[in-house]
């Protein structure tokens, strides 16, 4: 080969690597804070109909937004997908994420596109779930337990040891339970019941749905977590059963958010597009994931809990969702639970 002809055959090379093809390709990284069977369902599916290889890591919902704060300078994440809407709008709040104006929003339920208006356009509602615990049946009947119906209930001596949650500064579960009691008693009041509710705690986990998976294996008596997490351990053949507490609960939007600065910027608009239509939120419950899809063509799981039978709150995203809000609750957790911990 002439050095005239490796020469054009190198600037060939060079031209294709540095001309996007009009199929996309290339890389996306993607932070997935749900439960890892629908990370990776999603992450095959999408690798599956685009030439676009994803990076996936599963993280809790607070120790995302950690990570892509430690990271803003360097971003190393594109798109974060799934978790509680709580520190996605934090992010949001702190530019740690961008605008995105998708046409798929006019598809979305309001509480889904009311989640993106009220951000600026930098996150978006992809499910929604409400925050309640599910019980060991064998456990109780075995010990003679009286099952909890109310928070209040969460309290009796005799479940001492016997309650899981999960810590609120990694978990989005943990944080939605701290924030709804708050809403719900006022947050000297819901203090002092957390800390009562202390004595009855084994542990508090890094990942929210844990508590009801070690329920379900019979390590716990009850998991305080997402409804529609008790629900897969049931339909998984575990015996466990879920409550919604009769005090009425909070829920969660499920968020999805692009990071500021993302290097595959292209890649991921098509993965949020992608991951607001129908056929994606209507395979979700083949993982297993039974929240309420927030697109309003998808198919909702049978499974689900729905919010018509549970007493909700009118869970305040704006406020809970706002950096000094979520800051200065979860100060006040490490000070007084996170201190008197086991
Ligand atoms: C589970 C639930 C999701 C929820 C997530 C939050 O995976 O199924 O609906 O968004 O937990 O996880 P975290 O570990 O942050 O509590």
């Amino acid at each position: 080969m002439s050095m005239k002809t490796l020469s054009i055959a190198l600037f060939a090379t060079a031209a294709t690597l540095s001309v996007p093809s009009a199929q996309a390709a290339g890389d996306l990284n993607l932070i997935c804070s749900a439960d890892v069977v629908i990370c990776e369902q999603l992450q095959g599916d999408f690798e599956a109909k685009h030439d676009i290889k994803v990076n996936m890591v599963r993280l809790s919902s607070g120790e995302s937004y950690a990570k892509i704060r430690a990271e803003s300078r360097n971003p190393k994440t594109d798109i974060w997908w799934g978790g509680t809407g709580d520190p996605h709008l934090q992010a949001a709040a702190e530019g740690l994420t961008q605008e995105y104006k998708s046409e798929m929003l006019d598809e979305l339920h309001d509480w889904a596109r009311k989640q993106a208006e009220s951000s600026g356009y930098k996150t978006v509602g992809v499910y929604a779930g409400a925050l309640g615990w599910g019980y060991n049946t064998d456990i109780f009947k075995d010990k003679g337990y009286k099952v909890p119906a109310c928070w209040a209930d969460l309290l009796n001596p005799e479940l001492k040891g016997e309650i899981q949650v999960a810590n609120p500064n990694s978990s989005g579960t943990a944080y939605t339970a701290l924030a709804s009691l708050v809403q719900i008693m006022g947050e000297d009041e819901a203090f002092d019941y957390l800390k009562e509710l202390n004595s009855n705690i084994s542990q508090y986990t890094k990942s929210g749905s844990a508590p009801v998976k070690a329920a379900a294996r019979g390590e716990t008596g009850v998991g305080i977590v997402f409804l529609h997490d008790a629900v897969a351990q049931a339909a998984s053949g575990f015996p466990v059963k879920s409550v919604a507490p009769c005090e009425g609960t909070g829920y969660e939007i499920g968020s999805m958010s692009i990071v500021e600065g993302s290097r595959n910027l292209e890649n991921a608009k098509i993965w949020y597009d992608w991951a607001l239509t129908p056929e994606v939120q209507s395979r979700m419950k083949e993982a297993k994931s039974f929240q309420l899809p927030s697109n309003k063509s998808a198919e909702i799981p049978e499974e689900a809990p729905r919010f018509e039978d549970i007493k909700l709150i009118d869970y305040d995203f704006d406020k809970y969702g706002n950096p000094d809000t979520r800051k200065a609750l979860l100060e006040r957790w490490d000070s007084e639970i996170g201190a008197i911990a086991n």
